[in-house]
């Protein structure tokens, strides 16, 4: 945690600080001088949370750090026209909220909704535009029907995970201008192939890469050997608008593990990657997977913490959502795995963090955590969650300037 707390006292002395928090800075991070502090701008945007709320139909959520939504999403609030395919799949059976993310200043959301992966306006003080539809393409289909992530990409380029568990899956990027007419069909500009199961990726403002994690062999154990976790940053061109496959930027865990103590002896499935997380104005990442989360390095490019470390060190005040995540593992011992499973978390700059933890056997929480100076607090209790992120531009993690 210290290198979060001086990462953020060191933001108080730099005048762009003073456009961000309003928050009252937890007290073990006020700064000795606190004429430094003078806060102005009433739009914190870590007080701001974007929640999926699974269900028939599923809800997007902005709301605040107690639970009172200020904003939200759903199929009933589209009135546009919308060519059938994109109909069809806003009111399709899925009850998915799978992802969501903060996006153009604020002024876009994108998800991954029922069987859409849509991009919608968040205008609320604009009304006659706001939860318009602006970019949508239609998951049913087989390359794209798991998609688990996206992120923008510069250009107005929208990078979409496939998420499956062949070869050929990977990332699609499509063109997500508002410019451009909704259609059934959106034209792929390029396909990333060969990174698996991808549940999250991130974009890297300094490094000019996206980041995905992901397997290296199908995850659901269809290949006859174990799936590890990667972590894999792909280099955007800015000449071509094209990413590029670089193993210098791979990284394949050390060591994989069956999932046998959550859902019993001989489960074909291996832990896969479920969250790739920035620490705000560090160059490392949190990964969470099915046992555990760990810290990445990207100068050196490996594992700096193990569970245990990262959760003292960058996630003080975690605790597990619910008392029995343990059982026998393959090799018949037992095991307790209060750490596993976290499906969504992220880090604010003030010290603060999020996380949702599925329940034990089950693929989502009922609550999102929060945790302020170490307390745990739950939040949007009884919504069925999957994933929450802070719904603002993570210091040190802009999204594409251009
Ligand atoms: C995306 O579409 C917009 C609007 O037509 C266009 O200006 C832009 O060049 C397109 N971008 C790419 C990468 O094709
Ligand atoms: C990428 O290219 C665009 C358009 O040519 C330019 O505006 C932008 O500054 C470039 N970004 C970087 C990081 O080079
Ligand atoms: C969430 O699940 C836990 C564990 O099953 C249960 O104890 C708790 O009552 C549930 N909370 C809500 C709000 O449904």
């Amino acid at each position: 945690m210290l290198g979060g707390i001086f990462a953020w006292v060191s933001l108080l002395f730099e005048p762009s600080a003073f456009q961000v928090p309003l928050i009252q800075p937890q007290p073990r991070l006020k700064a000795e001088d606190s004429t430094a502090l003078k806060p102005t701008s009433t739009n914190v945007p870590w007080q701001d949370i974007i929640t999926g709320d699974y269900g028939h139909p599923p809800k997007l959520k902005i709301h605040d750090r107690e639970s009172i939504v200020k904003w939200s999403w759903e199929r009933k609030d589209v009135t546009q026209d919308l060519p059938p395919r994109i109909r069809s799949g806003l009111y399709g059976r899925a009850n998915d909220a799978t992802e969501m993310k903060w996006m153009r200043d604020g002024k876009s959301v994108a998800a991954i909704y029922s069987s859409l992966i849509v991009v919608v306006n968040h205008t609320p003080d604009i009304p006659s535009i706001d939860k318009k539809i602006t970019f949508a393409v239609n998951r049913d289909t087989d390359v794209l029907w798991n998609a688990h992530s996206l992120e923008p990409l510069p250009g107005d380029r929208l990078a979409v995970a496939t998420t499956g568990q062949r070869a050929w899956d990977g990332i699609l990027v499509y063109n997500m201008s508002s410019a451009l007419p909704l259609e059934d069909e959106p034209p792929i500009l390029q396909k990333v192939e060969g990174l698996r199961a991808i549940h999250a990726m991130i974009w890297d403002e300094e490094g000019q890469m996206l980041w995905a994690c992901g397997t290296n062999v199908a995850a659901d154990g269809s290949d006859p050997e174990p799936a590890y976790g990667v972590i894999q940053g792909y280099p955007f061109d800015n000449q071509t608008g094209l990413l590029r496959d670089d193993p210098a930027f791979k990284f394949t865990f050390p060591e994989y593990w069956d999932i046998d103590t959550e859902w019993g002896h001989g489960y074909s499935w291996w832990s896969g990657p479920h969250d790739l997380v920035p620490v705000p104005n560090e160059r490392i990442f949190l990964v969470s997977n099915d046992i555990g989360v760990q810290t990445f390095d990207i100068a050196t490019m490996s594992f700096i913490h193990g569970f245990q470390e990262t959760i003292d060190k960058y996630m003080p005040g975690f605790e597990c959502t619910s008392t029995d995540r343990h059982g026998m593992n393959r090799q018949g011992e037992w095991e307790e795995l209060p750490y596993s499973d976290l499906k969504g978390f992220s880090l604010a700059p003030d010290g603060a963090f999020i996380y949702t933890q599925s329940l034990w056997k089950l693929f989502r929480g009922n609550h999102t955590s929060l945790v302020v100076d170490g307390v745990r607090t739950q939040l949007m209790e009884g919504n069925e969650i999957y994933r929450s992120r802070f719904f603002g531009d993570i210091d040190g993690w802009p999204k594409p300037k251009t």
